[in-house]
């Protein structure tokens, strides 16, 4: 079971989902990129598990490699370790003709992307996610990105990999909650896109059990996933309209992940983001109240958070500094129906109400789950 999908942009490149792919790794680097040396970026979770097969699919194919192992977590995606790294590849000696391996979660490839996109003006790269979240999302598309003291993704480029291995198999060494915060981006994509897929995660929910022990199922829904992405940035590459609709729930999102100083998942700030913006919506009268109350159930189902403790001003600060904000006004994402969403652009004056609103109606939404949680349930 294999899937190979192109993504149809200025530089095309393939996504492949399957499983013991990252065996595949050298070959498919080979055919892509070309290249004498080969630079593989990972964390110190990762790297022990993975980066040997990685390592030696590369050496077969006569790559030498170098790998380069980071902290696990958002902090890694700093100034610092990027400018370690891009004197660790100048070090190194890599051309321009050498590539970058980024193997490992979103963290790893927003900064070997952007390591890549930078270095001597550009090198190839390829990407090689080994979690839920990077394989449906982080890993295609070609942003890439570290942060700022201002904010999350400050500092970035678009940089196409030349290719996408992602192997099913990574995703039985996740813990629950990374997993969870992969699901957030499923749901995610079938709001935006694909109501018939948000039925079927209503009625099969994602959970990591089931996708340890289907892996089949697991790399048809990611290679689904890959699609709905494929299908938006084929047609917007640079995020001028369509690729907007992406964003659904980041800019809460990225506010509650900055205020929380990065203790919170993506997903899981993603997640209530959704929530807080549909909710607002409704309120707004732009959106059906079943939008909300069926993505409360589905992050519910998927061991997300319907609400977070932070602070609504300290979101609405962290939240001014998102790239999606222009002068006066920052551009969201309203879900119209399960399946469709549109975006508008709140002025700033608006966005906090409706911030302050659908942060409200999340807390709502988290008190009526624990009132209607069984005593037996609490009990345990
Ligand atoms: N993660 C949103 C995008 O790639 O546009």
């Amino acid at each position: 079971m294999e899937y190979a999908i192109n993504i149809d942009v200025a530089s095309p490149y393939t996504v492949y989902v399957g499983t013991f792919l990252l065996e595949e790794t050298g070959a498919i680097a080979r055919e892509s990129c070309g290249g004498a040396q080969a630079l593989v970026i990972t964390d110190s979770t990762v790297g022990p598990l993975f980066g040997q097969p990685v390592r030696q699919s590369l050496e077969t194919q006569g790559y030498t490699v170098h790998m380069e192992m980071v902290a696990p977590g958002e902090s890694s995606k700093s100034g610092a370790v990027y400018l370690d790294l891009l004197e660790k590849a100048a070090e190194l000696e890599l051309a321009r003709t050498d590539i970058v391996v980024a193997l490992g979660g979103g963290v790893v490839g927003d900064l070997a992307g952007f390591l890549a996109a930078s270095y001597m003006r550009g090198i190839p790269y390829i990407q090689v996610p080994t979690t839920l979240l990077a394989m449906v999302d982080a890993s295609i598309g070609g942003k890439t990105a570290i942060n700022l003291a201002a904010g999350k993704n400050l500092a970035g480029a678009f940089w196409q990999p030349r290719a996408v291995i992602a192997d099913v198999g990574c995703l039985a060494t996740l813990e629950d909650a990374q997993f969870a915060d992969g699901c957030a981006e499923v749901i995610k994509h079938a709001v935006i896109a694909d109501a018939e897929l948000f039925g079927e995660l209503e009625a099969t929910p994602l959970t990591p059990g089931l996708l340890k022990s289907d892996l089949a199922r697991a790399a048809y829904l990611i290679a689904r996933n890959v699609d709905i992405k494929r299908a938006v940035v084929s047609a917007d590459e640079r995020e001028t309209s369509l690729r907007k609709l992406l964003n659904f729930g980041h800019s809460i999102g990225h506010g509650i992940e900055a205020a929380s100083g990065y203790e919170l998942g993506h997903g899981r700030c993603v997640g209530v983001g959704m929530l807080a913006i549909a909710s607002a919506s409704v309120t707004a009268g732009v959106c059906p109240a079943d939008v909300p109350d069926r993505i409360a159930a589905l992050l519910r189902a998927h061991g997300l958070p319907l609400n977070v403790d932070v602070d609504t001003q300290a979101v609405y600060e962290a939240a001014l500094h998102d790239k999606k904000r222009a002068s006066d006004s920052i551009d969201l994402v309203v879900p119209r129906s399960i399946g469709a969403a549109a975006i508008s652009h709140a002025p700033l004056d608006e966005f906090k109400r409706i911030l302050e609103v659908g942060l409200a109606c999340t807390e709502a939404y988290a008190r009526e789950e624990k009132e209607t949680s069984s005593p037996e349930e609490d009990a345990c």
